[in-house]
């Protein structure tokens, strides 16, 4: 049910977060600018030290002017000492990451541990917050983890409070939501996280723990079904001469679809998409519900790569020994994240083929370089990139790339080929300016 948030006059909580990774340290420092007093912790000591030391281990537009005016207020310190943390706090909010394992189900045991490190140094009450993302039914688990460990034997609360902040406008997710979750059992718990986001003007949901956990698996589900959706969509445009952008457009303008999300290209990636839609699958089947459409979402979504492969493959015809441009590795715009990113898929089969890869990424080198290593010859901008390339590939949708010089990029081409992954272009403008150009349900 909806329930306007409290006035801004509310109190201010002391708050630590377990785990700051892309979503403890973009929430914590939310909470801090919103007036909190915040302490986050994690078990890598390197992160710490460099957060201690003013350096942002993500990139995410924004969030280091705001950890540093949030440090500066004495609102937001960082540690690596749970139990100092848990003890100054009277919310403690649990982002450790919730990894998918070999079987699609999601790996519980760094929440499991911190629900176990929280009950034991609790010495007070304590609200205990799952921020991660985990599977249904997860909030009665940490209640009985926190029940065996509950040293002090003190009074305490379990609350699910998802999180639905999309990387590169992770802050503006976060302070401007479409909705805010809030599992709880009782009243006691609903009160507190109304006021910890008082501030926040956004419908607050209060419903019970299972359910808010659902919402989120179900949200991210739905929209990965979506770009599923529109991306099998896109192969039966090429197969009909007819074209994914305008079949999109059309099909958006009803309000009940809507525009966003449809977007055709190569799919999705990230740290969420994959994740979660295997997590419910296998949540649903541990139930005892057969989720096929979830398994559908995801057979369309890797075959996307596969296709793009083709693509290249039938623009080059042979890709050993050629040299390929690519413009950029990250999962998407405006991050560095390169987990499940497609461009790992798509650049590791064109090296075992023998292609030679030009690669440019505006934020993700560091990052792609950990996974690509030297499959990838990292250069230092997207004109360098084109210089002897037989061929230029698009991957990720990046602001820079939405305007290059057209003619810079035919010189520097040895072919005026540009296969694209994420349909940032015209094709018919392409073909006026002289380029041969592939991208994904265009006819
Ligand atoms: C989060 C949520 O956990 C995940 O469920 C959601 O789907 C995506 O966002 P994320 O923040 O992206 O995951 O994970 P990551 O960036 O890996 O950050 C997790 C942090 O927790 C890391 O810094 C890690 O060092 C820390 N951690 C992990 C701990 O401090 N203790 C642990 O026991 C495990
Ligand atoms: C997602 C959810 O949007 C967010 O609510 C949740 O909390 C975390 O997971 P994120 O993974 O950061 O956020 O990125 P998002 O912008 O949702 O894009 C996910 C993937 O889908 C990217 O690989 C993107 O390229 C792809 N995508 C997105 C499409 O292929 N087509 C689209 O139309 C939109």
């Amino acid at each position: 049910m909806y329930k306007e948030p409290m006035s801004h006059s509310s109190p201010s909580y002391s708050l630590a977060f377990i785990g700051a990774g892309y979503v403890g340290l973009v929430s914590g420092t939310c909470l801090a600018e919103i007036g909190h007093k915040v302490i986050l912790v994690d078990n890598n000591e390197a992160k710490i030290n460099k957060l201690k030391d003013g350096h942002i281990p993500i990139y995410e537009p924004g969030l280091e002017d705001l950890v540093k005016k949030n440090v500066a207020a004495g609102r937001l310190t960082f540690t690596t000492s749970l139990a100092k943390a848990v003890k100054e706090s009277t919310v403690i909010f649990i982002a450790v990451n919730t990894p998918p394992q070999a079987n699609g189900r999601a790996d519980l045991s760094y929440v499991a541990g911190a629900a176990r490190e929280i009950a034991e140094a609790a010495d007070t009450y304590k609200v205990v917050v799952d921020k991660s993302t985990v599977p249904v039914k997860t909030g009665e688990r940490v209640q009985q983890t926190i029940k065996q460990y509950n040293k002090h034997n003190i009074d305490f609360d379990v609350v699910s409070n998802p999180e639905f902040l999309r990387e590169g406008s992770a802050i503006d997710d976060f302070m401007n939501p479409d909705r805010i979750v809030v599992g709880v059992e009782n009243e006691r718990a609903a009160k507190i996280m109304r006021e910890i986001y008082a501030p926040v003007k956004a419908p607050f949901i209060e419903t019970n723990i299972n359910s808010a956990e659902l919402i989120k698996h179900a949200s991210n589900s739905f929209l990965a079904m979506k770009i599923s959706f529109a991306n099998a969509l896109a192969k039966i445009c090429e197969l009909s001469n007819a074209n994914i952008d305008q079949v999109t457009y059309g099909m958006g303008l009803d309000k009940r679809i809507g525009k966003s999300f449809l977007n055709a290209g190569i799919g999705y990636g990230g740290s969420c998409f994959p994740k979660d839609v295997s997590a419910f699958i296998t949540i649903a089947e541990d139930l005892g519900y057969k989720f096929d459409l979830l398994k559908e979402v995801e057979i369309i979504n890797t075959e996307m790569r596969e296709l793009f492969i083709q693509k290249i493959e039938q623009a080059l015809w042979v890709t050993k020994g050629k040299t390929i441009a690519v413009w950029g590795l990250a999962f998407k715009a405006d991050t560095d994240d390169m987990r499940n990113a497609p461009s790992i898929t798509i650049i590791e089969r064109l090296h075992k083929d023998g292609a030679i890869i030009q690669a440019y990424d505006p934020e993700a080198r560091h990052t792609a370089k950990e996974v690509l290593g030297d499959k990838v010859e990292y250069m230092s901008s997207k004109e360098a990139a084109l210089k002897g390339a037989d061929a230029l590939v698009i991957l990720t949708e990046w602001e820079e790339f939405k305007n290059p010089n057209w003619e810079v990029v035919r010189k520097s081409l040895n072919n005026p080929i540009v296969i694209d992954g994420r349909n940032m272009f015209d094709p018919k403008e392409m073909e006026k300016r002289g380029f041969v150009y592939h991208s994904v349900g265009r006819g």
